[in-house]
């Protein structure tokens, strides 16, 4: 009786883990709603790679800058706390690709995927550089570069780009051939298998 007990309690314990785990979870606290044309373009943006020029992913170099444009009036940058830069696909790069669409709402934006890089703003329009070595999962596309100024809270406040019609070019690792090659490798040493264990079978039958 008391072993009935506990495996009913064991199985009513499990049972509750499994609903929980289905359950939906408190949703986090909404991240604010920030469109991007309703921020200020107060950064200045540049980076070294000229239109049309070819990065290497995992290999080449690209120098990113940012800075407040002087035209700002003084102390438009007092909210700032960090800058963090973004690579965009071009609008060549995102034709008739869904899942590359870019959004005004920037919690849908799937136009700018590839983070660069994340820094403290320096106050009083300093701005700041970064080297960036293409990542190494970035896909060959054209690229431009954003990067937001984002408040105490993580929420962007203002923004800056390069040209999007003056991208560069990434040419990306292309890790696919290398797993296609395995499964090939994989499937004609199977189908050889499968070969070799189909002919004895048929001649054990025969034997019989
Ligand atoms: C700075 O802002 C002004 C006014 O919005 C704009 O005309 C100018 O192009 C900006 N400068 C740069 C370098 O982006």
């Amino acid at each position: 009786m008391a072993r009935l007990g506990v495996a009913l309690s064991l199985s009513s314990l499990v049972l509750v883990v499994l609903l929980g785990a289905g359950l939906p979870r408190p949703a986090a606290a909404a991240a604010t709603q920030v469109f991007l044309s309703k921020l200020p373009k107060a950064l200045v943006v540049a980076a070294s790679a000229k239109h049309g020029e070819v990065l290497h992913a995992g290999e080449n170099t690209v120098t990113v800058t940012w800075s407040l444009n002087s035209t700002e009036p003084a102390g438009a940058d007092a909210a700032f706390k960090s800058v963090k830069v973004k690579l965009c696909y071009a609008p060549a790069s995102r034709k008739d690709r869904g899942w590359r669409k870019a959004s005004d709402d920037l919690h849908k934006d799937k136009a700018c995927q590839f983070k660069v890089t994340a820094l403290p703003y320096a106050a009083g329009g300093g701005g700041g550089r970064f080297d960036y070595v293409v990542a190494r999962d970035v896909p060959t596309a054209s690229y431009f570069v954003r990067a937001y100024a984002v408040d105490a809270s993580g929420t962007e406040v203002a923004y800056g780009q390069t040209s999007p019609d003056a991208a560069f070019d990434v040419a990306g690792i292309t890790g696919i051939h290398a797993s296609l090659k395995v499964a090939a490798g994989v499937f004609s040493t199977f189908s050889i298998a499968a070969l070799a264990f189909f002919f004895v079978v048929e001649k054990r039958k025969k034997d019989k």
